[in-house]
C-alpha cells in the first residue's frame, strides 16, 4: 500500500515528468491580500498571474499547497471533529497552465495519474462537466465531454450545474467551468444497489469528489459581467487527504497514514484509544486536526493574537484545548507534546516545521497554560452565573451570560451545556442565538464592501518615481467607486506616481493631486494585484486633467526614521537574544512603529531595556555623524 509520504511524492514526480516545475506551497498565511485572511485554494499564490498583473515565469507548474478554510467564504470549523471528512487544514495537491495546455492534456494527465500510476479501479470513477447556464450566455461544456468520452463511458460522464461546475475564486476574479472526478468507495454489495452515478454531488461521504480541474477563463467583473482573461489557465486541485482514504481503502480521512500516527500519539499522551468511544473520538479529531492547523500557521508566522488571522488561529487553539479539557481531562498544556508526532509525519515534505519545531513548542505551550487560566476563571464565572439562577429560582441562565462565556472565555454553547446539565440547568438557546446573530451583522456590517468596475481613461502601467523624487506630473489612468459602511471613496490609478503604496505593515504615503484649478487631497495608498492604488474622497471634476502628484513629504520623513528604526531594534534583538529571532510582522507609520518578532518567552523588564538601550545608542551615533 502507497503511504501518504509516496502518494504526494508520486502526484509531483508525475507532473515535473510532464514538464512542470515543482514550486513550494505558499504559506498558509496570506499578507498581501485584502480579500483573503488566509490561503484556501492553491490558485491563491498565482492570481496576479491569472489576471495577467504578474509575467508568466513558468507555464507549466505544480505543486502541494497548504490550505487553511476557517475564515471568509469557505470555513468548515464547527464541522470538523463531529464528522470524518472536514478539516480546518488540508493539502491541495494541483498543476497549473498559464496559457499553456488546456481542457485535452489536463483530463489526459489526470486519468492517466489516477489510473495509471495510481491504479485506482475505473470502475469506481465518474466525472462532471458543466451543463452550461442560459442566462449567463455560457454553453455546456461540450468540448471537456468528448474528451471525457476517449476515455471514460459515456454515462459516466455527469452535467453538473453552476453551482458544482463553475468555479469562481469570490464575488470576484478569475473563474471558469470545471470537471470534477468523484470516486465511490462503496462496498460492492452497496454498489450493487445503488449506481454510484446518482450519489454524485449528493453529499454521501462514501462517493467523494476527489479531483476539480478548473479551465480558467474569465474574470468576475463587479458588475456581474464576465470578461475573457487574457491567457487561459488550467486551476486544478486535489485534496490529499481524501486521495489517501481512496488510495489506501480506508473509510476516512482519519484512518489513513495521514492522520493515525497524530491520533495514536493523542491516545498515548491523554490515555484514550480512538475507535473506543464516540465522544472521546471527536475529541481526538479535532485535537489531530487542529494541531496540524496551529504549527503551520506558526510556522508561516502568524502567532495566535486578539486580532485578525491571529485570532483565527487563538480560537482554533482554544477549540483543541477546551476539548481535550472537557473530553479527554487534560487539565493542563499538552497540545504543545504532540509537535514530535506531527514533525515525524510531515517534517520531510515541510522542512519549515523542522526549522521552528523549538519556537512552535513554546508558542503552543505558553498559549495552552494562558487559555488554562481562562478557562479556570470563565468556569468561577459560570459557577457564580448558576448560583445566581439558582437563587431567583430560575431553570435556565440567560442567553446573554452564555454568549458572554463563549465570546470572552472561548466558552462554545456545548461546553456551557455540559456543565449547566450536570447541575440540573438548561440555557436560553433563543437568546444566545440572539446575540451570535447580532455579532454577526456587526462583523457583516463593518466589512461589507461594494466595488465598483474600473472606468478605464487610458490604458497603461504606472511608473513608479518615488525612490527619486516625492513629487510628479501625472494623468488618471483609470479608476473606480469604492463604498463601505455608507461612505464613498475612490480609487486612482496614475501614469506616474511617487506615492509609497501600503506594503509590508508600513503605512502608505498621503498627499495631493493637484490640477490648475483643484486639489485634491490622496488620503491613502495601497497595492491591489501589484498595482499602486491612491484613496481620495471625491473625484476631480476634470478626471482627464493632468495633475501634479505631491507626497507629504513631513510625513514621510517620520514614515522613513520608524521603517529605519525596525531595522535596528531586529538587529538589537538578535544580538540580545539569539539568530531564531525573526521578524513576523511589523506596522510602521509616522507616529508609532511595532514589530513582532518570534521568541519562545516573553522578554523580562531587564532585557526591554537592553534592547532600547541599544537601539538608542545606535540612533544617537547615527545621529550625530548625519
Ligand atoms: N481552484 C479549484 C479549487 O480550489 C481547483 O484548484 O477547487
Amino acid at each position: 500500500m502507497m503511504t501518504s509520504k509516496e502518494i504526494r511524492k508520486s502526484f509531483l514526480d508525475f507532473f515535473q515528468s510532464k514538464g512542470h516545475k515543482i514550486v513550494p506551497s505558499a504559506p498558509m498565511v496570506v499578507k498581501d491580500d485584502p480579500t483573503l485572511m488566509f490561503t484556501n485554494a492553491g490558485m491563491n499564490q498565482f492570481k496576479n498571474i491569472i489576471l495577467g498583473n504578474d509575467p508568466i515565469v513558468y507555464s507549466r507548474v505544480a505543486d502541494s499547497q497548504k490550505c487553511l478554510r476557517v475564515s471568509g467564504k469557505h470555513n468548515d470549523l464547527e464541522e470538523v471533529g463531529h464528522d470524518t471528512y472536514h478539516h480546518t487544514m488540508f493539502e491541495m495537491l494541483g498543476n497549473w497552465s498559464f496559457g499553456d495546455y488546456f481542457k485535452a492534456e489536463a483530463i489526459g494527465w489526470a486519468w492517466e495519474y489516477l489510473t495509471e500510476v495510481l491504479k485506482l479501479d475505473k470502475d469506481r470513477l465518474y466525472v462532471t462537466v458543466f451543463e452550461g447556464a442560459e442566462a449567463e450566455g455560457l454553453s455546456r461544456d461540450d468540448e471537456a465531454a468528448s474528451i471525457w468520452e476517449k476515455y471514460i463511458a459515456k454515462d459516466r460522464i455527469i452535467n453538473g450545474n453552476k453551482h458544482d461546475n463553475f468555479w469562481e475564486m469570490g464575488d470576484t476574479g478569475p473563474c471558469g467551468p470545471c470537471s470534477e472526478i468523484h470516486i465511490d468507495l462503496r462496498c460492492d454489495e452497496e454498489r450493487a444497489k445503488v449506481n454510484g452515478r446518482d450519489l454524485v454531488n449528493k453529499d454521501n461521504p462514501q462517493v467523494i469528489e476527489i479531483w476539480n480541474n478548473v479551465f480558467m477563463q474569465y474574470n468576475r467583473m463587479a458588475d456581474g459581467h464576465l470578461e475573457p482573461l487574457p491567457k487561459k489557465v488550467i486551476d486544478t486541485g486535489m485534496g490529499f487527504e481524501r486521495l489517501c482514504v481512496a488510495v489506501q481503502g480506508k473509510h476516512s480521512n482519519y484512518d489513513t497514514d495521514v492522520f493515525q500516527p497524530l491520533l495514536k500519539a493523542v491516545g498515548s499522551i491523554c490515555g484514550c484509544e480512538y475507535g473506543k468511544d464516540a465522544k472521546t473520538d471527536v475529541a481526538m479529531r479535532v485535537v489531530a486536526d487542529h494541531i496540524r492547523t496551529i504549527a503551520f500557521a506558526i510556522t508561516d508566522g502568524q502567532l495566535p493574537s486578539n486580532a485578525k488571522a491571529g485570532y483565527v488561529i487563538r480560537r482554533i487553539l482554544r477549540r483543541a484545548v477546551r476539548y481535550g479539557y472537557t473530553f479527554l481531562g487534560r487539565k493542563e498544556a499538552f497540545m504543545y507534546k504532540l509537535i514530535p508526532a506531527l514533525i515525524a509525519n510531515m517534517g520531510e515534505a515541510y522542512p519549515e516545521l523542522i526549522a521552528q519545531q523549538e519556537l512552535i513548542t513554546k508558542v503552543i505551550k505558553e498559549e495552552e497554560d494562558s487559555f488554562l487560566r481562562t478557562l479556570e476563571t470563565g468556569i468561577r464565572l459560570l459557577d457564580k452565573v448558576m448560583a445566581d439562577a439558582k437563587k431567583a429560582g430560575k431553570t435556565e441562565i440567560s442567553g446573554v451570560d452564555a454568549f458572554t462565556l463563549y465570546d470572552t472565555f472561548g466558552f462554545p454553547l456545548d461546553l456551557t451545556q455540559l456543565i449547566l446539565k450536570e447541575n440540573a440547568l438548561g440555557v436560553d438557546i433563543e437568546g444566545f442565538n440572539a446575540e451570535m446573530q447580532k455579532q454577526k451583522d456587526r462583523a457583516r456590517n463593518a466589512a461589507a464592501v461594494e466595488t465598483g468596475d474600473w472606468v478605464v481613461l487610458a490604458e497603461g502601467e504606472t511608473e513608479f518615481v518615488g525612490y527619486d523624487v516625492t513629487s510628479a506630473e501625472t494623468s488618471i489612468l483609470r479608476y473606480r467607486k469604492v463604498s463601505q459602511k455608507g461612505k464613498d471613496q475612490y480609487q486612482v490609478v496614475l501614469s506616474v506616481t511617487p506615492f509609497y503604496a501600503e506594503m509590508g505593515g508600513q503605512v502608505g504615503d498621503t498627499g495631493v493631486l493637484e490640477s490648475a484649478n483643484e486639489k485634491i487631497e490622496v488620503i491613502d495608498t495601497k497595492k491591489e494585484n501589484n498595482l499602486p492604488v491612491h484613496i481620495i474622497k471625491k473625484l476631480p471634476e476634470n478626471p482627464a486633467s493632468k495633475f501634479t502628484a505631491k507626497v507629504d513629504t513631513e510625513r514621510r520623513a517620520a514614515i522613513e526614521a520608524n521603517h529605519s528604526a525596525t531595522h535596528l531594534l531586529q538587529e538589537a534583538l538578535r544580538n540580545l537574544l539569539g539568530t531564531h529571532v525573526e521578524q513576523r510582522g511589523s506596522f510602521v507609520s509616522p507616529q508609532v512603529l511595532r514589530f513582532d518578532f518570534s521568541h519562545f518567552e516573553k522578554l523580562t523588564p531587564e532585557q526591554i531595556r537592553t534592547v532600547e538601550r541599544a537601539v538608542a545608542v545606535v540612533l544617537t551615533l547615527k545621529l550625530q555623524a548625519a
